[in-house]
């Protein structure tokens, strides 16, 4: 990675990244704190948002605003903490979520609402508060964190992966419509990252990555104009390659997976 573009991309700017209290955020938080930045960090928990602070670089001056984002008014409130600091945002990562998987002997409703509501709408919300800050700056970058779960329907991720791909379709139609603001609108798909919300998982995880790794390809493709961030490449790309195999062919393949977890 290249050093100097990294400090272009990110010293002296106004940052907000969302769910820094563990896993991908927090080392994105640590990743970018060796940078002259004003990091702003959000997720419920304050004690592991201190954590995260107290492994950050001295480097950057960190600010923590916790709060629970599938309100709207925790959202409201944060950036309007922003607001009245900085005046403006140059940077919004918003990663915050989590995943939970359905089980067909008890199909729950309850299940899907809260995977569109901590993924999704906390994402609409945050976009919502972040835009108007956005908005006041030269150099505005609007990131969204989905999943390679959102490229394909995955059998036990019909309510994460739904989530995460209306992730990418909005993210998408905002990267056309935001342009006329001037800003720059990507999505990070990351394959499997070794976190809290994976260690729960109950199967093998191909060409799983820790979350160190996962924060430099997502620092390094923030320093690019690339729509999507999408790693590792072995699993990004061989997701992309089945999605575009004959249907019948690609569900016979995820048929046998199944048989295989
Ligand atoms: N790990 C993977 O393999 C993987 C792969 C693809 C995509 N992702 C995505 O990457 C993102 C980060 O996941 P992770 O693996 O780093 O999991 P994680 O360690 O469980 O981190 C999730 C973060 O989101 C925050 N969060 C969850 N609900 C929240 C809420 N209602 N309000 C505020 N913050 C909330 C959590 O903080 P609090 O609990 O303190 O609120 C935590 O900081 C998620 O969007 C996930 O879907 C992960």
């Amino acid at each position: 990675m290249h050093e100097k573009k990294l400090h272009q991309a990110f010293s002296g700017k106004v940052i907000w990244l969302t769910g820094a209290s563990s896993g991908i955020g927090r080392a994105v938080a640590i990743a970018l704190s060796h940078y002259d930045c004003e990091l702003y960090l959000s997720a419920r928990s304050s004690k592991n948002l201190e954590q995260t602070a107290s492994q950050c670089s001295s480097n950057a001056n960190i600010h923590l605003l916790p709060g629970d984002l599938c309100l709207k008014t925790s959202n409201q409130a944060i950036c309007s903490s922003i607001q009245s600091s900085t005046g403006r945002l140059d940077l919004a990562i918003l990663n915050a979520g989590s995943c939970e998987y359905v089980d067909l002997d008890a199909f729950d409703s309850s299940i899907f609402e809260q995977m569109m509501q901590t993924n999704f709408i906390s994402m609409v919300y945050g976009i919502e508060s972040a835009l108007p800050l956005l908005e006041q700056s030269d150099s505005a970058r609007l990131v969204g964190m989905s999943s390679v779960a959102g490229y394909i329907g995955i059998p036990r991720s019909e309510a994460y992966g739904a989530s995460k791909a209306a992730i990418f379709n909005m993210l998408s139609a905002l990267r056309v419509s935001l342009s006329a603001k001037n800003i720059c609108t990507q999505v990070i798909c990351p394959g499997f990252v070794a976190t809290e919300l994976t260690a729960r998982n109950d199967f093998p995880m191909p060409a799983l990555i820790t979350a160190e790794k996962a924060s430099q390809e997502i620092l390094s493709g923030m320093t690019k104009n690339h729509f999507e961030i999408h790693f590792p490449k072995r699993m990004s790309l061989g997701l992309k390659f089945l999605a575009l195999f004959p249907e019948r062919l690609r569900f016979a393949l995820l048929k046998l997976s199944m048989k295989h977890n």
